[in-house]
């Protein structure tokens, strides 16, 4: 049996044509079970509750630390294990150094440059780069082109590259890069450092600049950036299969893909019984199914059936990444407030969802206290 063969962009396999239904654990990799269905089995007529398939926009997300440079970025989606989604809207450089100890950061770049300096040197970065910020590694950032708009996602657990092989994905000598030492304007400047720890933010003030460097003289920087369009999606021929993940936890909790274009049929129905999948999209020309607009953000919490389109769209002319977690993800106040209900055939509005208000109402700045 061809997996791969359910085709068409409507629905099944065509009017009154059984529908192939996949069941898996582990994301594609663990247990499945294949059975065929006469009904396409992802619609729902309406759904109330918490644990339903939502899409938004995150730009219609309003991130405190666009307005106010004291502020932080707002969390718009939360999970048990504390993996957590934020929006940043920075447009003016951060007045302070800030040092996350409870989780590994991974900044995406949907609109604008920033520069990172960090403890390990200085790297800037654009549209459709990830920078990876791992625990306990300070940063300030400093906007050079605005306005900017980046997703951040938060991981408790540390975040490595994880490809099937050393080469071919990712070619990690050209395309993985790390910051350079650059002298610090004034390192002898008292600064203001923000510790992140689970309960909360504490303030110190540092007689110097502690981002200045002299040198890297062992290791190298666990600071690094990777754009998406500098992963490879895989593919098996002719049907396409399940995409492989380029980065993981060691845990497997959490699992970062690019679905960017690729040759492939269109997937099955799939209840993913281990995983909620975060569907982002970040750039065409061409549309995933009902979604083609950048910056729109899906998701479908585990074990809830859903379809989707075709990833089928021509090679270089649809740019997505795929966030797995383990841990059940809710939306925040603010993500709620921007967040549509969403059918999983082609990732469209739901035809129940109410629109929205445009401009949700933002949650309190997390503030530094200045
Ligand atoms: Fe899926």
């Amino acid at each position: 049996m061809n997996l791969d063969g359910q085709g068409g962009t409507t629905g099944g396999q065509g009017e009154g044509a059984p529908n192939i239904e996949l069941w898996s654990r582990q994301g594609y990799v663990g247990d499945i079970g294949v059975i065929l269905r006469p009904n396409h089995t992802s619609d729902f007529t309406s759904a109330e509750g918490l644990h339903a398939p939502h899409r938004l926009d995150i730009a219609n997300i309003t991130a405190p630390d666009g307005a106010d440079p004291a502020a932080l970025p707002i969390p718009f989606m939360v999970a048990r294990d504390g993996l957590t989604l934020l929006i940043s809207n920075r447009q003016a450089p951060m007045p302070f150094v800030y040092r996350n100890v409870e989780a590994d950061e991974i900044h995406f770049i949907q609109k604008g440059q920033l520069k990172y300096t960090t403890d390990f040197g200085v790297i800037s970065a654009e549209p459709g780069d990830f920078v990876c910020i791992p625990r306990s590694v300070a940063y300030r950032t400093t906007p050079l082109e605005g306005p900017t708009l980046s997703l951040i996602i938060e991981s408790p657990e540390a975040v490595k590259f994880d490809t099937l092989a050393p080469f071919g994905m990712i070619n990690y000598a050209l395309s993985v890069k790390r910051p350079v030492i650059e002298p610090a304007a004034d390192p002898g400047a008292e600064t203001v450092l923000i510790v992140k720890s689970f309960d909360g933010l504490t303030r110190y003030i540092k007689p110097h600049d502690p981002l200045a460097a002299v040198a890297l003289i062992g290791g190298q920087s666990p600071v690094w950036k990777l754009n998406l369009r500098d992963v490879a999606p895989l593919t098996y021929e002719p049907g396409g299969g399940p995409p492989w993940h380029f980065a993981a936890t060691t845990s497997k909790n959490v699992l970062l893909y690019t679905l960017s274009a690729r040759t492939s049929a269109r997937p099955p129905l799939h209840h993913n019984a281990d995983y909620d999948e975060v569907i982002f999209y970040f750039d065409g020309p061409e549309a995933y199914g009902e979604v083609n607009e950048p910056g729109t953000f899906t998701w479908v919490p585990k074990g809830v059936g859903h379809h989707g389109p075709t990833e089928d769209v021509g090679l270089g002319r649809m740019w997505m990444w795929l966030l797995e977690s383990a841990s059940t993800l809710r939306f925040t106040p603010a993500g709620l407030a921007a967040a549509e209900l969403m059918e999983t055939n082609m990732y469209g509005r739901h035809p129940s969802s109410q629109k929205k208000a445009a401009s949700p109402k933002p949650e309190p700045a997390l503030t530094t206290g200045d």
